[in-house]
């Protein structure tokens, strides 16, 4: 509950149209519902992925003709959650007789904790554990540089970003890296809306909860008066853009009041709060994206359907700016 977020969330409520950052999203109930969403069967983002870094040799193999022939010495995993896909990499790092340090960053303690006991039950190295925003991950990331680096940004966590905010999210970052360093990005890739609409409005009402708890988030810690049953959800699509937007919309005129941020509107009928965009990209954009800010694709890794991408880049020795 740090100031710049409360000037976000108060910027973000008093514009129109309205939006909330999707930050909101992950107290404990919101990280728990995060979890259910990765299992549903409309969702198929996290299926994808962890059947893509299942296939640990074509990895360790593009990792090793990247030129980090023995594997990294440190593996920092953006957005680390709790550990499931650092896991999996990291086994098939083993396989090779690499031992990387690894150190996990995330803004949920509970993920954290999460990823702290699946670490000790398999026998993998302890990880360093980091309780930290993107904003603060450069920090971390700059203290500890010694050696050949991976850093992980799984997940599709980059679609959060728009694509302005991504590519100064890849200058930040490859600021950071030296020559030769490697970044495996996992992004969502432009499908039919068909199978992009239902992954965020799943029958079950999962992701309605995730959106809704960001308002019971605000009401309990913010102290806000959000009547949570007179909200619709709504994801939708714009295909120009590549956004997979999430609304809450207000069923009937209501008059908000935010007792934290002394902060008082009126939601009229049928107005939106935007609380989310999940950008999808095609292999082309992603390519030319990194590029501007210096990190050269090796390799993209694509599960069965084509529906997601894992990413290789290196860090090049010269930024084209
Ligand atoms: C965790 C940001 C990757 O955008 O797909 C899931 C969050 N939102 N369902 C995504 C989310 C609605 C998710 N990310």
């Amino acid at each position: 509950m740090s100031a710049d977020l409360d000037a976000s969330i108060r910027r973000g409520l008093g514009q129109k149209p309205r939006s909330l950052p999707s930050i909101l999203f992950y107290d404990a109930e919101g990280s728990r519902l995060f979890e259910e969403i990765t299992r549903l069967p409309e969702y198929y983002l996290t299926r994808a992925e962890i059947s893509i870094l299942q296939r640990a040799t074509e990895i360790t193999g593009a990792i090793q003709s990247a030129g980090q022939r023995n594997g990294p010495s440190l593996v920092f995993e953006l957005g680390a959650g709790n550990g499931e896909k650092a896991a999996l990499l990291l086994k098939s790092f083993a396989g090779n007789g690499w031992r990387p340090e690894f150190h996990a960053l995330d803004v949920s303690a509970l993920a954290l904790s999460a990823l702290q006991k699946r670490f000790q039950s398999m026998d993998l190295a302890p990880a360093f554990l980091h309780e930290v925003s993107f904003e603060q991950a450069a920090q971390v990331i700059g203290s500890l540089r010694r050696g050949p680096a991976l850093v992980l940004f799984l997940g599709s966590n980059i679609g959060n970003f728009d694509p302005v905010a991504a590519e100064s999210f890849f200058h930040s970052l490859s600021a950071l890296l030296s020559a030769g360093d490697l970044f495996l990005l996992g992004y969502d890739l432009k499908k039919d809306p068909a199978i992009l609409l239902p992954a965020y409005a799943d029958r079950a009402g999962v992701t309605r909860e995730f959106n809704l708890n960001m308002l019971r988030h605000l009401n309990r810690e913010w102290q806000a008066n959000f009547p949570l049953d007179s909200f619709y959800h709504h994801a939708l699509y714009h295909p120009p853009s590549g956004a997979m937007e999430s609304h809450l919309i207000a069923t009937r005129e209501l008059r908000i009041r935010i007792e934290r941020l002394q902060m008082e509107f009126t939601l009229g009928a049928h107005e939106s709060i935007h609380t989310e965009s999940s950008y999808k990209y095609t292999i082309e954009q992603m390519i030319s994206l990194a590029g501007k800010a210096g990190l050269l694709s090796q390799a993209s890794f694509l599960d069965e359907e084509k529906y997601f991408c894992d990413q290789l880049f290196i860090k090049g020795s010269r930024v084209s700016l």
